[in-house]
């Protein structure tokens, strides 16, 4: 099967971070990839608090054309990213609260969001978590230890300066790039290493 022309799971939960949600979902609208997309209510608070998001319509204005995407709600565990049968290139969840990264490491599936990454682990799909928390306690080091051994990508929002970034955007940037990387979508954001040298792409 070609999972490049598969749909996405972007779930979009409370932790500091909502300018790389909101990038990233404007990439992958941008790509043309399909989202399932589904935001935690303090997902929704941090897209308030750090953007002025406050509804749908406005997480719509902010990230171009929404034809390919369908926004569930995270209470219904019944939707189609809550079911293995559902074709899907994978999961990311940007950002990534130790909360969620918690209830995903012990399999609780208590939301749409921790149902939907336990699906994506049980059939050994690509999932890719973006925490952003400062310092770690041993508890958030064992959950996301255990998340890598059962095949996620815990991929931090931790953006280098080796490219010298010039402003929040190249950060934002550097860290969404990975993350289209790992999901398999061509981009041409941020910084790119080869033999010749760095290159910014934007
Ligand atoms: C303004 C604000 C900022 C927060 N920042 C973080 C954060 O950076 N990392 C984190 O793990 N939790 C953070 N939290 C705590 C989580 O939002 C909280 O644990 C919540 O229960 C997570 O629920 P969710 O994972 O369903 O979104 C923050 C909460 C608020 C209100």
């Amino acid at each position: 099967m070609n999972t490049r022309t598969l749909p996405v799971t972007l779930a979009i939960t409370g932790a500091s971070g909502a300018p790389y949600a909101v990038r990233l979902l404007e990439c992958l609208n941008a790509a043309q990839v399909p989202v399932r997309l589904v935001i935690s209510s303090t997902g929704w608070r941090l897209l308030e608090e750090e953007l002025d998001i406050r509804s749908e319509a406005q997480l719509r204005e902010r990230t171009g054309d929404w034809s390919r995407l369908t926004l569930y709600a995270d209470d219904d565990r019944g939707a189609t990213p809550a079911s293995g049968s559902a074709p899907s290139r994978g999961m990311v969840v940007c950002p990534c609260s130790m909360g969620t990264l918690a209830s995903i490491a012990q399999g609780t599936t208590r939301s749409l969001i921790e149902r939907a990454a336990d699906v994506v682990l049980k059939e050994r799909r690509t999932l890719v978590l973006v925490p952003r928390e400062t310092p770690y306690s041993a508890i958030h080091l064992e959950n996301m230890l255990r998340l890598t051994r059962a095949g996620a990508v815990v991929l931090p929002a931790s953006p280098g300066f080796y490219h010298r970034p010039a402003s929040m955007e190249d950060l934002i940037d550097f860290v969404v790039a990975r993350i289209l990387s790992h999901i398999g979508v061509d981009h041409d954001i941020g910084p790119v290493w080869d033999s010749g040298g760095l290159t910014q792409s934007r």
